[in-house]
């Protein structure tokens, strides 16, 4: 087991150098794209759209329905319901510091904030709606977004394009510095607790920090192309089967490319204690075991009890500090309704 182990570790490392263990403290400002300038109207406008259920078919869901800004940013849920409640087929991911993430969705199918938003909004298992021109005309019957979209955009530019800027936009705000771990990486030493110490030692030491690197801990690499991975590398366990994790194709189910079976973008470590349940499928509800499979499914090593305490006091450790986030007054259709019945 030991020889796989360093085996695998030496793969990763001479295939991926630049992914190999370097843990950092979160940026101030994630990158900034230069064709979606930041600025306060912008922001603003983004702000709202995210919370304003109005962008479902039956004014169900908001973005925030399923990302929650007052949670961890997510539905808590093994898989999120659509604006029918009908189940989705995988588990809302946070989007705090998801703009940190050099790519998109589970399967990193979207290459930036911008497309991603978008998504949602016309998907039949999220918010529903049936084409983008019914999106831009229901918006343009609420007078306040006329408003603001000339403001941000210029005069006519309620479109599919600016909505997914005004979006993303809002959503570079939405970062948790100031973590223990970060504290601990900018010189307190004793913001970690001597057993998240441990736990920080020992994800480097077992090889957890060969995928899970960086200032988000999903691997540091270049915007739009994502730190891709194979999960689970060994799947012949217990843990593999009982939590369905060879079900899901991951990447393949975009690419259609044999060697993209069960290839996944990694994801983020921060906040982790909030966003419960864990994995693509959500199938995993607790984060002790989580740390369990991940060991033994990632890098067939059966960790010690005292072992998942320590890691997981450390996984704790990156829960940051919140923006406080006003909930927007959403712009009125005053006497009438936009949303369909059904
Ligand atoms: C019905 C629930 C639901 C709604 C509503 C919803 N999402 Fe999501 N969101 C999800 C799920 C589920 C995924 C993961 C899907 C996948 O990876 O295949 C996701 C993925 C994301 C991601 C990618 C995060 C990451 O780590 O890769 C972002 C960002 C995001 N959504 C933002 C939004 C925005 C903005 C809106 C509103 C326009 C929105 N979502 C509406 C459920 C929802
Ligand atoms: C070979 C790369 C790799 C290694 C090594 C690895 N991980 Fe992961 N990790 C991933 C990928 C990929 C996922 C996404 C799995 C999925 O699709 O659900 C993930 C998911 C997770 C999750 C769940 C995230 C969520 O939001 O649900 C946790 C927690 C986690 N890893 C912790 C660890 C720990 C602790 C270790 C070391 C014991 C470790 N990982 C080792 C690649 C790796």
């Amino acid at each position: 087991m030991k020889k796989a182990l360093i085996l695998s570790l030496s793969f990763y490392t001479c295939i991926y150098p630049q992914f190999a263990h370097a843990l950092t403290a979160l940026p101030k400002s994630p990158e900034i794209p230069k064709d979606n300038p930041q600025s306060v109207e912008k922001i603003n406008l983004g702000k709202t759209l995210y919370f304003d259920p109005r962008l479902s078919k039956n004014g169900m869901l908001s973005c925030n329905s399923c990302h929650n800004l007052a949670l961890g940013g997510d539905d808590n849920r093994a898989v999120s319901l659509s604006f029918k409640g009908e189940k989705g087929g995988r588990s809302s991911p946070t989007v705090w510091n998801s703009a940190f993430h050099t790519t998109q969705f589970w399967d990193g199918r979207e290459k930036s904030l911008e497309a991603q938003a978008v998504g949602p909004i016309v998907n039949p298992v999220e918010m529903g709606m049936p084409d983008f021109p019914t999106v831009v005309e229901r918006l343009k019957k609420i007078p306040g977004y006329v408003t603001m979209f000339d403001k941000v955009f210029g005069k006519n530019s309620i479109t599919k394009e600016n909505i997914g800027k005004a979006l993303a936009s809002f959503e570079r705000t939405l970062v948790t510095p100031n973590s223990p771990f970060d504290q601990y990486m900018h010189g307190n030493k004793k913001a970690l607790s001597p057993e998240a110490q441990r736990g920080m030692k020992l994800v480097q030491e077992v090889g957890c920090t060969v995928c899970h690197s960086g200032a988000n801990f999903s691997g540091e690499n270049k915007m739009g192309e994502g730190n891709f991975q194979k999960f689970p590398v060994y799947p012949d366990n217990d843990y593999v089967k009982k939590y369905n994790l060879m079900v899901d194709t991951g990447r393949f189910t975009v690419t259609n490319v044999e060697d993209d079976k069960h290839i996944w973008r990694v994801p983020t470590w921060r906040n982790i204690a909030l966003t419960a349940p864990y994995f693509h499928n959500g199938s995993v509800k607790t984060l002790d075991e989580a740390v369990r499979v991940m060991a033994k499914a990632q890098l067939n090593v059966d960790l010690k009890e005292n072992q998942v305490k320590d890691i997981v006091a450390f996984l704790t450790s990156t829960t940051g500090t919140f923006p406080k986030i006003e909930i927007p007054r959403l712009p009125p259709t005053l006497g009438e309704t936009v949303v369909d019945e059904d």
